[in-house]
């Protein structure tokens, strides 16, 4: 049947090329809870033809056929698309589109009738650069915490307004440093001595050439997501992760060890304000500056007195919200993401599910320091791929696959975060409970996981 529209296609005129989007192969870029989230949710879909994910993980190999090359290798991802024939990449870790993989496909002749979910390289500097982010919240008016931005042409000056800057101070190294690169400083000295490191002695290497200092904004975060065609825009269920290693947002920032959805004081006032304020503004600035962005933009939001404040801009779906965001999401995925191509994401309507999610990560002894791989991951009476259908079935629980390969018929630990496992349920207690339900049936070396998450709204 594809090929058949294939060839119409090849012999016709345009109209006929929508018929084709009734048949798609997808290429998922990435291998983490998030990308077997959205493999899951695309399998499901009416309009997949065949899917594949690159690199994937053990997880991601039960619902596609996984292909071993490096998210960044767009030479590799070209050869993959023009041997599998795929119709639509969805890009899930912020790299590949920061580093133009949008621009990549829309310039090569053999690849530019390919959808690509994602921002084009310009626009996907609101998440790789934090100044550029910033100046665009300036330019449109949308709330941030206070800044100044310094590099060695203005370092004596940094180092001035640092001293006089009320205490914690927050800097920010300009590019991708791999979740490292904010540090909130209780006292001038630490804070002049992490801006030396980054500007002097290239702490974060290109990173932190550029250091942005900003207020330190005290409140509540949350997590919002829509998904924009570059002129309309659909909103997501919002979502609340949990970052610190340790019970009660404690010890060293991670990944993120786990996320709820919905955030319960986000109601509807407050996230009509969050879409005033924030997200029609940015979506406004998008078209204003011609920027082409046909993808998700993760808000990273504070809440402060009530008011809704952007920390940062993602280019991306978060991890491990996606893990939470996509269980509530009723649509076809795959649906809105042609009508996001289109640009006629106004014609579609979100449906979402009423009940509560939530996601608890299973990590690798010592994440997110030093940790052992190849641990045997045992799953318990899941093993039994049976009773894991019943259970995703029956209770609304998925057991997203993060760092895990296959090594001789045995599932095994291949990263930090190893599993989300995740539930939908009446309320976010009762997800909670499934959720530590089912890990309670496995066992892996070292596994550790936060028994605290969504503490605040379990009652
Ligand atoms: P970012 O990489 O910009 O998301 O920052 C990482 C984390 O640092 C955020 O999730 C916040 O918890 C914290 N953070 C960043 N900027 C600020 C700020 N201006 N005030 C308070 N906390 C912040
Ligand atoms: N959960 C935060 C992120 O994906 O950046």
């Amino acid at each position: 049947m594809k090929v058949f529209y294939r060839i119409l296609k090849c012999y016709f005129c345009s109209s006929y090329k929508l018929l084709n989007f009734f048949f798609l192969n997808i290429l998922i870029l990435g291998g983490g809870a998030r990308e077997h989230a959205f493999a899951w949710k695309i399998k499901r879909s009416k309009l997949l033809t065949k899917l594949f994910i690159a690199p994937g993980n053990a997880g991601t190999a039960e619902l596609g056929e996984n292909i071993h090359i490096s998210v960044n290798d767009f030479a590799a991802i070209k050869n993959v698309c023009v041997t599998h024939t795929i119709d639509m990449i969805i890009v899930g870790p912020e790299d590949p589109l920061v580093n133009g993989i949008y621009d990549f496909f829309k310039n090569e002749k053999e690849l530019n009738k390919i959808i690509v979910i994602g921002p084009s390289h310009q626009a996907a500097k609101l998440e790789g650069s934090k100044a550029y982010a910033k100046a665009f919240m300036q330019r449109h008016n949308i709330p941030t915490a206070a800044y100044k931005e310094f590099d060695i042409t203005n370092y004596e000056e940094g180092i001035q307004y640092i001293n006089n800057h009320p205490l914690p101070v927050v800097l920010k190294a300009d590019g991708l440093a791999g979740g490292k690169g904010v540090l909130i400083c209780d006292n001038h000295i630490e804070a002049i001595s992490e801006f030396e490191l980054m500007i002097q002695q290239y702490k974060f290497g290109a990173a932190g050439k550029k250091v942005v200092v900003e207020e330190f904004l005290k409140g509540i975060e949350l997590s919002v997501f829509a998904l924009t065609d570059g002129n309309n825009f659909v909103l997501l269920p919002e979502a609340k992760d949990y970052k610190r290693i340790g019970v009660g947002d404690t010890g060293l920032n991670t990944g993120g060890m786990g996320a709820i959805s919905p955030v319960p004081f986000a109601h509807e006032t407050f996230m009509q304000k969050v879409v005033d304020k924030i997200i029609k503004p940015t979506i406004d600035g998008i078209q204003k500056e011609d920027l082409e962005y046909k993808g998700f933009i993760f808000f990273g939001l504070i809440k402060v007195e009530d008011e809704p404040l952007v920390i940062e801009y993602n280019c991306r779906m978060g991890d491990p919200e996606t893990e939470v965001v996509l269980l509530r999401l009723k649509n076809d995925l795959v649906q809105l993401f042609i009508s996001c191509w289109r640009g006629e994401l106004h014609k579609e309507k979100i449906e979402i599910d009423q009940r509560c999610a939530a996601t608890i990560v299973a990590v690798s002894g010592g994440y997110p320091g030093e940790y052992e791989i190849n641990q045997s991951i045992d799953f318990g009476y899941l093993e039994n791929p049976e009773s894991i259908k019943t259970i995703e079935a029956e209770g609304g629980i998925m057991v997203f696959h993060a760092g895990t390969k296959k090594q001789e018929n045995k599932i095994v630990t291949n990263g930090g975060r190893v599993l989300a496992v995740s539930a939908l349920s009446d309320t976010i207690a009762e997800a909670i409970e499934l959720a530590k339900n089912i890990l309670g049936q496995i066992y892996f070396d070292g596994m550790y996981y936060r028994d605290d998450i969504g503490y605040e709204f379990a009652d």
